[in-house]
C-alpha cells in the first residue's frame, strides 16, 4: 500500500502539471514556430514570383496570371494566391481564396501585423507582399497558408510531450520508490541492530549513528516491559492445542515435528472380532499422543502389535487417531533378537532398573549392548528419511534411545534434537553400573535439551557427566558443552492434556459408580478404591495390597465394606524380574482375601488386563480414593489422570512421595510406600475425609494440572529450543566458538 503510492503520487504530480501548465504552452510555442516559418516561406514565395508576375501584371492578362497561380498553389500547403491591383477592384485570386479576405483589409497583414484569419473553412495564414512593378509598389501579392497541417503536428508534438512526460514521471517514481525503500530498511535494519545491541557491542557492523541514542531509551524501555510483564506471561497463559501450534508456527517456523519413542501410540492387533486398535498403557504416550495431535508430523516407533504390517501403506506409515488421522505413525519392524537384546534386555533389564531405586539387579549384557546400538542407529535412518528439511525438530523419547541423539546430530547438524528422559536419573555411584556410561552420556548430550521431571534428576545427570565425560558443565545455568555443543540440562514436569480426551465420553460420576458397582458386583454405599499400574516392581503394587491388609487389621469395620480394585495392565511379561513379579501379586491377593474368608465383598479385587483409556477414567470417577505407591517414578501420570477424571472435585489421591508427581501436588496425600503404618492410616483418612475437605484437595491439584499441563510442557521446550538457537546465531555473528 505505502508503496503503491509513494509510486502513485508523483506520477499523478507530473500527469497534472502536464495538463495545466505543458499543454498551453506548447500549443503557444508550436503556433508561433508555425507562423514563423510560414512567413518565412511567404518571402521565398514573394521574391520568387515577383519578376515573372511583374512581367504578367504588365502583359494586363488576368487569365495568365490566374494560371500562373494556380501552377504555385499545387504546394499543398499553399492554399490559395490572390492579386489585389491599385484600381482597389476585387482580387484576381484562386477558387479557395476566402471571400472574407478583401482587397481593403490588407494592410492589417502587412510585415508584423496579424497572421491568421477566421474563415469558413478554417483558420488560414495570410502573408501579404508588395509587387514591385516600374520601380514601386503598386500591387499586393496576398499568400494564403493552410493551417490545418500545423493543427495535426500540434496534435502529434501534444502526444509525444504526453508520453515523455508520463515516462519520466514513472522513471522518476520508481526511483523515489527504490531510494525511500533502500534507506528505510537501513534505518530499520540499523534500529534492530541496535536493538538487538550488536550496534552497541560492534561499531563498525554499519548501523546508522543517528539511531544509537534512540536504541538506547527503546532497549531502557524494552528492558522495563519485559521485567514488568515476565512474572505474568509464563503463570497467566493458558496453553491449549493452539498455544502449541502457534509455537511451532512462530518458533520453529513451521518446522516438522518428528518424535521417535520405542512404545507407539496405536497398535492394531488381531482379535476374533478382526482387527482392532490398542492404545498402550504407557506414561510416555498419555503425554504425547494429544501434543502429536496438536503438531501433526510423524511419530517413528516399533511396530509392535501383531496386525500392524496389515495396517501400514508402502512407506511403513499409518494415519492416526484412525477416527480423525491428524499424524502419521511411521513404524519399524525389529527382529526377534533386536528386541530381545535391546527392548527386553538393554533396556529394560539394564537401564530400567539401573534408574529406578527398586532393588532390582540391573543385568548388562555385551550381546544386548550390540542390539541397542544397532536399533538406535536403526532409528537414525528413519527419522533422516522421514526428515523433509535438513533442520527438523526431533523429540527423542527415553532410556531406548540413549545414543540416538548423537546419532541424528551426526547426520543432521542443524535439526533441533529435544531428548526427554521419561524415567529417574540415579547418582553417579549407581550409574557406574553400567559398562557402556560413557558412551550412553555423550550419545545424550548430542541433544540441544535434555529433560527430566525434577531438578534432583538434572542434578544428578549433570553429576554424572562431571565425573564420567570431558565437558565443560555450567552449574549456573545447568548446561554441558561437550565437542563444542552446548546442551541445556532443565527439568520439565511431564503432565496429560487438559481437559483429557476420555473425559468427554465419560459417563456422569454417578452413572460411572453404577457402572463399576454392577461390573464388581458391590452393593450401594460400598467405598472403592483403585489402582492402576502396568503389573512393574517399581509401582509398588506389593506395598499397596500390603497396606489395604494393614488398614483392615487396624480398622475392621471396613472389612466386607471396602473394596480395592487393581486394574494392572500386563507389562515386559517375557522378563523374569516381571514374571515373578505378576505371580507375587497374584499369590499376595489371594493371601489377603483369604483372610477374610466370610467379607460379604473381597477386600481386593485384581484385573489383570488391559484396559482402554476409556474404562480407565470411568473407574477413576467410580473410586472413593486412589493410590498411587510407586517405590521410583519419574512423575507418574495415573495420579495427575485421577485429578483430571474428578470433575466433581471429590476423590482422594494418596501419592507416594517417591513419585515426581508428588512435588506438583502436595494437596494429596503424601506417603511412604514402605511404611505399611503410615500407608494404613492414610488409606483410613481418605475413607473418612469430608466432602469438604475433598473438594479443597481436589481444587488445588486440579487448578495446578490445568495449568501446567501436556501443551505447556511440550511448548516450553519448544520455546527453549527456539531461544537456544536464536543464542547460538547471535554468537555465532559475533564469532564466539562453543555457543
Ligand atoms: C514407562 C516408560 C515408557 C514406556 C512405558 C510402558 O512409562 O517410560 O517409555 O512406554 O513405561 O512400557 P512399555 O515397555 O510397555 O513400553
Amino acid at each position: 500500500m505505502r508503496l503503491s503510492l509513494r509510486f502513485l503520487v508523483p506520477l499523478l504530480i507530473a500527469l497534472a502539471l502536464f495538463a495545466y501548465a505543458a499543454v498551453p504552452l506548447v500549443d503557444v510555442l508550436t503556433t508561433r514556430w508555425f507562423v514563423r516559418d510560414l512567413d518565412t516561406r511567404s518571402n521565398l514565395v514573394a521574391n520568387t514570383v515577383q519578376e515573372p508576375l511583374e512581367e504578367l501584371i504588365r502583359s494586363g492578362s488576368s487569365t495568365r496570371i490566374l494560371n500562373f497561380f494556380h501552377r504555385i498553389t499545387r504546394d499543398e500547403r499553399l492554399y490559395a494566391v490572390g492579386l489585389c491591383l491599385p484600381d482597389g477592384a476585387a482580387p484576381i485570386a484562386t477558387v479557395a481564396f476566402p471571400p472574407e479576405l478583401r482587397c481593403s483589409m490588407l494592410e492589417r497583414y502587412q510585415n508584423a501585423g496579424e497572421h491568421l484569419l477566421q474563415t469558413a473553412k478554417g483558420v488560414v495564414h495570410v502573408a501579404v507582399r508588395p509587387i514591385t512593378i516600374d520601380g514601386s509598389d503598386n500591387a499586393q501579392l496576398v499568400l494564403v497558408n493552410d493551417m490545418s497541417y500545423i493543427e495535426r503536428r500540434s496534435s502529434e508534438t501534444r502526444w509525444y510531450l504526453f508520453y515523455f512526460f508520463a515516462a519520466l514521471a514513472a522513471s522518476v517514481a520508481l526511483i523515489t520508490v527504490v531510494i525511500a525503500q533502500l534507506s528505510w530498511r537501513g534505518w530499520v535494519a540499523g534500529l534492530r541492530a541496535l536493538l538487538r545491541g550488536e550496534g552497541i557491542l560492534r561499531p563498525a557492523s554499519g548501523t546508522a549513528p543517528e539511531l544509537r541514542p534512540i536504541a538506547r531509551d527503546v532497549q531502557a524501555l524494552l528492558r522495563e516491559l519485559e521485567h514488568q510483564f515476565r512474572p505474568t506471561d509464563e503463570s497467566q497463559q493458558r496453553w491449549t492445542q493452539e498455544t502449541l501450534r502457534a509455537v511451532l508456527r512462530g518458533e520453529m517456523r513451521g518446522n516438522d515435528i518428528i518424535i521417535v519413542s520405542n512404545r507407539e501410540p496405536y497398535i492394531h492387533v488381531r482379535s476374533p472380532q478382526g482387527i482392532r486398535v490398542q492404545r498402550p498403557a504407557s506414561g510416555l504416550v498419555t503425554a504425547l499422543e494429544p501434543v502429536m495431535r496438536a503438531c501433526s508430523g510423524t511419530w517413528i516407533a516399533h511396530g509392535s502389535g501383531n496386525a500392524d504390517r496389515e495396517t501400514v501403506d508402502k512407506h511403513d506409515r499409518v494415519g492416526v487417531p484412525p477416527e480423525n488421522p491428524a499424524y502419521q505413525i511411521r513404524r519399524l519392524w525389529l527382529t526377534e533378537e533386536e528386541t530381545a537384546g535391546y527392548y527386553e534386555g538393554f533396556a529394560n533389564e539394564g537401564l530400567w532398573p539401573l534408574c529406578h531405586i527398586a532393588h532390582v539387579r540391573p543385568t548388562f549384557r555385551s550381546s544386548d549392548w550390540e542390539q541397542y546400538r544397532a536399533v538406535n542407529a536403526k532409528f537414525a535412518d528413519a527419522v533422516v528419511a522421514e526428515a523433509h528439511s535438513d533442520d527438523p525438530v526431533v523429540l527423542v523419547q527415553d532410556y531406548h534411545f540413549a545414543l540416538l541423539p548423537r546419532m541424528i546430530r551426526e547426520r543432521l547438524p542443524k535439526a533441533t534434537i529435544i531428548t526427554f528422559w521419561h524415567i529417574p536419573w540415579p547418582n553417579p555411584e549407581a550409574f557406574a553400573i553400567c559398562p557402556w556410561r560413557v558412551e550412553l552420556l555423550d550419545g545424550l548430550l548430542g541433544s540441544d535439551i535434555l529433560g527430566f521431571h525434577t531438578q534432583f534428576h538434572c542434578t544428578n545427570f549433570l553429576e554424572t557427566v562431571d565425573r564420567f565425560v570431558e565437558a565443560r558443565i555450567d552449574r549456573e545455568t545447568f548446561t554441558v558443552v561437550c565437542r563444542g555443543e552446548r546442551t541445556a540440562v532443565h527439568r520439565y514436569p511431564i503432565s496429560i492434556e487438559w481437559p483429557p480426551a476420555p473425559l468427554a465420553k465419560a459417563p456422569p460420576i454417578d452413572e460411572a459408580r453404577e457402572n463399576v458397582r454392577v461390573r464388581l458386583n458391590l452393593p450401594r454405599g460400598h467405598k472403592l478404591g483403585v489402582g492402576l499400574d502396568r503389573l512393574d516392581y517399581t509401582k509398588g503394587i506389593i506395598e499397596r495390597f500390603t497396606a489395604v491388609g494393614r488398614l483392615l487389621e487396624l480398622q475392621p469395620e471396613w472389612i466386607g465394606r471396602f473394596t480395592f480394585v487393581q486394574i494392572a495392565a500386563p507389562s515386559r511379561s517375557t522378563i523374569d524380574d516381571y514374571q515373578d513379579y505378576a505371580n507375587r501379586v497374584h499369590r499376595q491377593v489371594a493371601q489377603i482375601n483369604d483372610r477374610y474368608p466370610n467379607a460379604a465383598h473381597p477386600p481386593i479385587i485384581l484385573l489383570a488386563e488391559h484396559h482402554e483409556p476409556e474404562s480407565v477414567y470411568e473407574y477413576h470417577r467410580a473410586a472413593d480414593l486412589c493410590f498411587v505407591s510407586s517405590l521410583h517414578d519419574g512423575m507418574n501420570l495415573v495420579a495427575k489422570e485421577y485429578v483430571a477424571a474428578r470433575d466433581d472435585e471429590r476423590g482422594v489421591l494418596i501419592l507416594s512421595q517417591f513419585a515426581g508427581a508428588s512435588r506438583e501436588l502436595p494437596e494429596a496425600l503424601i506417603v511412604n510406600p514402605y511404611d505399611a503404618e503410615q500407608c494404613a492410616a492414610a488409606l483410613g483418612v481418605a475413607l473418612a475425609m469430608s466432602d469438604d475437605e475433598q473438594r479443597d484437595r481436589m481444587r488445588l491439584m486440579r487448578n495446578i494440572i490445568r495449568e501446567f499441563n501436556v501443551y505447556r510442557w511440550a511448548g516450553r521446550m519448544l520455546l527453549d529450543a527456539a531461544a537456544m538457537h536464536q543464542r547460538k546465531r547471535f554468537h555465532h555473528r559475533l564469532g564466539n566458538s562453543d555457543e
